[in-house]
């Protein structure tokens, strides 16, 4: 293919594959307004001096401001402002509406959140086809640790570190299955051994957990959430727990009786969310806040697919009760 019959999709889907993070670049206008506009073409150019560059599409209704303005700053944008990138892509808008800004040189406005921001002088326009090339020196910067919005062939994206390579022999066959259960199990260690150390079994780890989710339970109700972890709740159990004073049984027959908890029994449970969430802290330890988000959002999205044909009783509505004892189902 040569350059006279480019199809322009194709040239850009092409330049898509080239991953880059995304900026807003803003200046102020001779007219005192504030202009800006989403740019991902930014770029180093040089250490000592430090300069940077970009490239404005001439048909940008800022176009005029930037190529007649002194100084622009550049915002390298974190991964919560897509929706600022959204708004700077936009044309006809007030862009700044709603924004707390502050001030660089000559007033150009300085945009809050980002991972880095550069304020520069234009020092050089270059003439490139349908763009003009920015070259500035930078006066000032501000680095921000916060992880940055990535763009990609079209589309957002989050940073996520290489996993390490896996390695069969620890892993199994690398079966998912087996990597989730083994996670979940060595997760889970340290609440078990805690409770054991207060004369609790894996069978109260398991009802502990279920009763979390929302009491007033029937114990047919309960015994098929058992099920769900391929487990049996003996009546006697649940006996065994009344006599301890940590649930009671409300109800005239057996059929209907519902299952809450005592005052002690809220609190041990309450006790056994935080083992849970502290366990959940250690376990994510080796991954950053975005991978952690990732990693969840990954692992949901498995569950929905799989969960298509789940029981009734199974499905998340059916167990979460407005009472549950972590506030947000999620
Ligand atoms: C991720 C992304 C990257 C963009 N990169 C550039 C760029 O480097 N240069 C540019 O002129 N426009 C770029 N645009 C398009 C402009 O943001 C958009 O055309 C412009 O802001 C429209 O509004 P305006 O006419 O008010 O400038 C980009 C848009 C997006 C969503």
């Amino acid at each position: 293919m040569n350059n006279t019959n480019f199809d322009p999709r194709q040239f850009r889907q092409a330049l898509g594959a080239f991953t880059t993070g995304v900026t807003i670049v803003t200046t102020r206008g001779a007219d005192g307004q504030d202009y800006g506009l989403t740019a991902n073409s930014f770029n180093s150019v040089s250490i000592d001096p430090p300069m940077v560059l970009w490239s404005l599409n001439k048909d940008s209704t800022s176009a005029h401001a930037f190529t007649a303005s002194e100084y622009f700053a550049v915002h390298i944008l974190a991964t919560d402002q897509e929706h600022l990138s959204n708004m700077f892509a936009k044309r006809g808008v007030d862009k700044f509406a709603g924004l707390t800004t502050g001030r660089g040189p000559d007033g150009i406005p300085l945009l809050e959140g980002c991972s880095a921001r550069f304020q520069c002088r234009t020092t050089y326009q270059y003439e490139g086809g349908d763009h003009v090339i920015l070259v500035g020196e930078v006066l000032a910067f501000d680095r921000f640790d916060t992880p940055p919005l990535v763009f990609h062939g079209g589309g957002y994206r989050r940073l996520m570190q290489p996993a390490p390579a896996v390695d069969n022999s620890v892993y199994g066959e690398n079966w998912l299955g087996f990597l989730l259960g083994r996670a979940y199990y060595q997760m889970q260690l340290p609440i078990r051994q805690q409770l054991k150390t207060m004369g609790m079994s894996d069978l109260d780890f398991e009802l502990l957990g279920m009763l979390s989710f929302g009491e007033g339970k029937t114990l047919t109700q309960l015994r098929r959430l058992f099920e769900f972890v391929g487990k049996h709740l003996p009546r006697e159990h649940l006996d065994l727990w009344v006599d301890k004073g940590l649930l009671t049984l409300e109800a005239s027959d057996e059929e209907s009786e519902r299952i809450y908890f005592t005052e002690s029994g809220r609190q041990l449970t309450i006790q056994w969310l935080a083992f849970a969430k502290a366990a959940e802290m250690s376990a994510l330890e080796s991954l950053d806040y975005e991978e952690a988000q990732q990693l969840k959002l990954l692992i949901g999205r498995v569950i929905q697919h799989t969960g298509e044909t789940l029981p009734e009783h199974w499905r998340k509505e059916n167990i979460w009760q407005d009472n549950n004892l972590w506030q947000q189902p999620g």
